[in-house]
């Protein structure tokens, strides 16, 4: 049994339980608290979709305080049986059905993952830190999805109400209010923060920026939905795993924290930069790259801009960004180009059928 039930000497070992670890942010959050914390106990629960990869984690796989466990969210005896079997203490829950192109095609499968998932697991750490709950953290990770699309002015505050517009956003919104309502109707100590676009290393190719570095190396096509005018504010995603840790052991109990980039960028903008970058490393003629542009058939409810006002975590926690876009975007590309068995394996088999799908009729 986990020294965890040790309480007589009023030690209580933490045993995190981060939930989708062998994804894109939640490796990250992994490897830093792995790292970082060779005391806890880290539970990488992940269910290995398409998007989980236990590739993401090898460098830190042998470490002795990392534990991996192969179990769905929607597996409610499974998560019962997890807690009881490692004395989980805290939950950083970062699972979910990630990608909009996605929801839009199979709505059902982000309320099954994000809404009854999170649900679930809600329900098993209600039932397993009744004793007493102010021992005991539930952080769920959402995004700013969740308020909706800005005009040209504004950002979202803390206090911006709800107003999703994809299947996506809403199931998050809709796991967003459950983790609300069981810090108010059961008292369960939680905290939540939404997080605005990130990019880095380990990123799945179906996502803007790793999707396009794929497409600049293999010189094809680069998709640029409508007039490629949309906005979106990008945050490195090591600088999402400071945030998460220092929300996770500092945030205050019941609060919301905004995290983002305060790097505000229109797509093709964004794209140019990228292409930019690429041709300079790639050692290809200037402008190369750009020539793959093509603009495409729109996103259907296509959130034109979002902007994060993250005031509150820098003032309170003191934490902002600590590299530049360009500095993150080239680290990022610099990991891809060296990292291209990675790619290989993740591009081969089922993600060819995907990207025909998504991609042909555009
Ligand atoms: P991702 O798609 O890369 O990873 C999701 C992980 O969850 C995968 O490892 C997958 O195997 C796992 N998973 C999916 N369904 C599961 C299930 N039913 N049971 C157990 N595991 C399951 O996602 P990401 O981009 O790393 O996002 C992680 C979290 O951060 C999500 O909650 C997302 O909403 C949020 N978020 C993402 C961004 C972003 O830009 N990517 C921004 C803000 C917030
Ligand atoms: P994406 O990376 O899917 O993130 P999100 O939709 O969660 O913001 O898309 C980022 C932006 O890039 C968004 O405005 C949609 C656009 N986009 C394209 O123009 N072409 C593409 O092939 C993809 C995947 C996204």
């Amino acid at each position: 049994m986990s020294d965890f039930f040790n309480t007589s000497i009023g030690y209580m070992k933490k045993n995190i339980l981060i939930t989708g670890g062998a994804g894109f942010i939640g490796s990250h959050v992994v490897r830093l608290f792995v790292q970082k914390y060779p005391e806890y106990g880290i539970y990488n629960l992940d269910a290995l979709t398409y998007a989980g990869n236990l590739e993401n984690l090898k460098d830190i796989d042998q470490s002795p305080n990392y534990h991996f466990l192969k179990i769905n969210i929607l597996d409610a005896d499974a998560l019962d049986a997890a807690f009881d079997a490692h004395g989980i203490t805290d939950v950083v829950h970062l699972a979910a059905e990630s990608h909009v192109d996605r929801s839009i095609v199979s709505p059902l499968d982000f309320v099954y993952t994000n809404v009854i998932g999170t649900v679930n697991l809600l329900n098993t750490a209600r039932k397993k830190w009744a004793a007493d709950y102010s021992k005991h953290r539930f952080y769920h990770i959402s995004t700013d999805e969740v308020y909706g699309s800005l005009g040209a002015e504004g950002f979202f505050l803390e206090t911006t109400a709800y107003d999703p517009n994809s299947p996506y956003s809403a199931s998050k919104a809709a796991s967003d209010h459950f983790v609300r309502a069981y810090r108010e109707t059961y008292h369960m100590q939680t905290v939540v923060s939404n997080c605005s676009n990130n990019y880095g290393p380990y990123h799945f190719p179906e996502k803007l920026i790793p999707l396009f570095i794929n497409n600049i190396i293999e010189e094809k096509p680069l998709p640029v939905y409508g007039d490629g005018l949309y906005t979106r504010d990008w945050l490195f995603v090591k600088d999402h795993a400071l945030a998460i840790d220092l929300i996770f052991h500092q945030g205050v109990d019941g609060e919301t924290y905004n995290i983002g980039g305060f790097n505000e960028w229109k797509n093709i903008d964004l794209v140019k930069l990228l292409c930019a970058q690429m041709d300079e490393k790639l050692g290809r003629a200037k402008g190369y790259s750009e020539k793959l542009i093509t603009y495409v058939k729109d996103r259907p409810g296509h959130d034109r801009r979002y902007a994060i006002d993250a005031t509150k975590i820098n003032k309170e926690l003191g934490w902002k960004p600590t590299v530049t876009f360009e500095q993150g975007l080239s680290e990022t590309i610099d990991w891809y180009l060296s990292n291209k068995e990675w790619l290989q394996n993740v591009t081969s088999g089922a993600y060819q059928n995907y990207y025909n799908g998504m991609y042909q009729n555009r």
